[in-house]
């Protein structure tokens, strides 16, 4: 049975009392099954607190950032390096298409991004936006996340995303695990996560009300 990947993305969202409500929520409803991966990324500031919470309850979830430094330690005011991120996070988002537009970030910076989560162990996911989109070497979890579908309500057609997912597949390798951002809540994650090519979704939205979230991990 293939993994399933749930991924939620707070984006810059809930303070770190609002993070632990939702922690305490979903983490005793999410259903235990070793093919399914779900994991919360929160911003910086609740990292740790949420690993805790985590850890104390036991639950089934992993932690992720949404992004982190393209440098190692040093002098580099603000960044978050993998090589500090490492002690809390099992991955990281990066490229996601609101840090291309919002940041400049380029298809360089996010290539030395992946580097530095190669480097110390975490597993990198990177965001395209179309077929054109580069895939970093060593990155094996894509999301494929046209931009049109993120925060629009406006989802991609599932046909649609197995058929990209088919092509990134094609072009890098065959194992590459795609999976689908873009408007998805519990009404829509069965149609994409019953597509062959599909392994999962990246839930920005729907992600940060807990009861939403328990809903689309039990679907999945
Ligand atoms: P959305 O965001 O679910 O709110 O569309 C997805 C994302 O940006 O990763």
């Amino acid at each position: 049975m293939k993994n399933i990947w749930v991924i939620a993305n707070w984006k810059s969202n809930k303070t770190i009392a609002e993070a632990l409500d939702w922690i305490s929520k979903v983490g005793p409803q999410i259903p235990k099954a070793d093919n399914l991966k779900v994991v919360v990324c929160p911003a910086f500031n609740a990292l740790s607190e949420v690993k805790k919470a985590i850890e104390v309850g036991g639950f089934p979830l992993m932690l992720g950032a949404q992004d982190l430094s393209p440098f190692g330690l040093g002098a580099y005011t603000g960044e978050e390096p993998a090589e500090l991120l490492s002690s809390f996070v099992d991955l990281a988002i990066l490229g996601h298409s609101e840090r291309r537009k919002n940041f400049g970030e380029t298809d360089e910076i996010i290539a030395k991004k992946v580097e530095q989560t190669l480097a110390n162990k975490i597993i990198p996911l990177v965001c395209v936006q179309g077929e054109e989109t580069p895939v970093p070497e060593g990155c094996k979890l894509v999301a494929y996340e046209p931009i049109f579908a993120i925060g629009s309500g406006n989802s991609d057609t599932p046909e649609n995303v197995n058929r990209m997912a088919n092509l990134f597949k094609q072009r890098i390798d065959s194992d590459l695990k795609i999976i689908y951002g873009g408007s998805v809540n519990s009404g829509n994650v069965k149609s994409f996560i019953t597509q062959e090519a599909i392994s999962g979704v990246l839930v920005g939205n729907a992600s940060l009300d807990a009861q939403e979230f328990i809903k689309i991990c039990r679907t999945v």
